[in-house]
């Protein structure tokens, strides 16, 4: 069924969600980011039926959109652009706040390809809350989205990132949580040095999120290729695993499937002779499997 279930609605309404996935298709789709809606499309000749169809399917479940975003879906990322208003008043800013499990985020429509929040973490988001974490280390934190459910669990939180800007909006995020930003880091750094460093200051974190893009430029030019540089990074973060320490990996390498990121991780386990548990979370009811990134958590034991 290509809208989402009606009951679904109902059901984040009571979880205090308010960013979800209202409907899918090959080539297009559309999300419900607060008072707004963003509607991904490969097809620009579909962009208006599809519109129209959002504007009565909504009418009649009730849902009130306040204006519809478009964002056309290239086949280079290097043409993302930002999305646009498709529909609604151009007066009110492209700044909004959505909410996720009762946490509230901010979003920025014109800032970039992506306005703040990405909806397929949402899962382990909430396992990384379950997990009742202390420290956390947040690489490839972008808007800081795993710290802040983390800190509102409890956790002093480390965000590591390359962008200066996220990290800034990560800040926000916190501040729209009520949650004091002291006891919290933010560094706007190449994550590839930083782990290196982190291991000679004898820091250790019982939960460690890495996300890392498929493809980045870092610092001094140094590339970062997911499928070739990631194995690395999973060897260097159990260095800074606490014994009973949790992992999360995650990617949205086309070319990594789960199977290779536990061949990563038992590698790492062999190496260090540690033994851990894998668990995948489920997909959730909004989200088509085809649109979510590979992750597995990885629990020492
Ligand atoms: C896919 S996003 C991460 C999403 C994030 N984990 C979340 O759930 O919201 C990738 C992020 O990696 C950052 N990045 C890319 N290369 C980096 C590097 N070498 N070191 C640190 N951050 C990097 C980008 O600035 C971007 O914010």
């Amino acid at each position: 069924m290509p809208w989402i279930d009606p009951t679904l609605l109902t059901a984040f309404a009571a979880e205090g969600t308010t960013a979800h996935r209202l409907y899918s298709e090959p080539g297009a789709w559309i999300e419900r980011l607060g008072d707004d809606a963003l509607l991904s499309y490969q097809n620009p000749e579909r962009l208006p039926a599809l519109a129209a169809e959002l504007e009565e399917w909504s009418k009649s479940h009730h849902l009130a959109l306040r204006r519809i975003y478009s964002k056309f879906l290239p086949k280079q990322n290097a043409e993302r652009i930002a999305p646009v208003l498709f529909r609604g008043e151009a007066l009110l800013p492209a700044q909004s706040v959505v909410q996720e499990n009762h946490l509230r985020f901010g979003l920025d429509f014109a800032a970039s390809y992506s306005a703040g929040l990405f909806i397929d973490q949402r899962q382990n988001r909430v396992a990384l809350t379950r997990l009742k974490p202390k420290r956390l280390l947040n690489l490839f934190a972008y808007t800081c989205a795993f710290s802040v459910a983390a800190a509102r669990a409890g956790a002093e939180t480390l965000s590591v990132d390359l962008s200066r800007k996220s990290l800034q909006r990560g800040e926000e995020n916190f501040k729209l949580n009520q949650l004091e930003t002291e006891r919290h880091r933010f560094w706007a750094e190449d994550v590839l040095p930083t782990l290196p460093r982190l291991y000679r200051k004898k820091e250790l974190f019982d939960v460690i999120i890495l996300d890392p893009p498929t493809f980045s430029r870092g610092e001094k030019g140094r590339s970062f290729r997911a499928e070739k540089d990631l194995p690395a990074l999973v060897q260097e973060c159990f260095d800074l695993l606490t014994p009973t320490g949790h992992l999360l990996v995650s990617t949205n390498c086309t070319k990594l499937q789960s199977h290779d990121l536990e061949a990563m991780c038992r590698e790492a386990l062999r190496y260090t002779r540690r033994q851990a548990d894998f668990k995948r979370e489920p997909t959730p009811p909004d989200l088509p499997l085809a649109a979510m990134p590979t992750t597995l958590w990885l629990h020492l034991k």
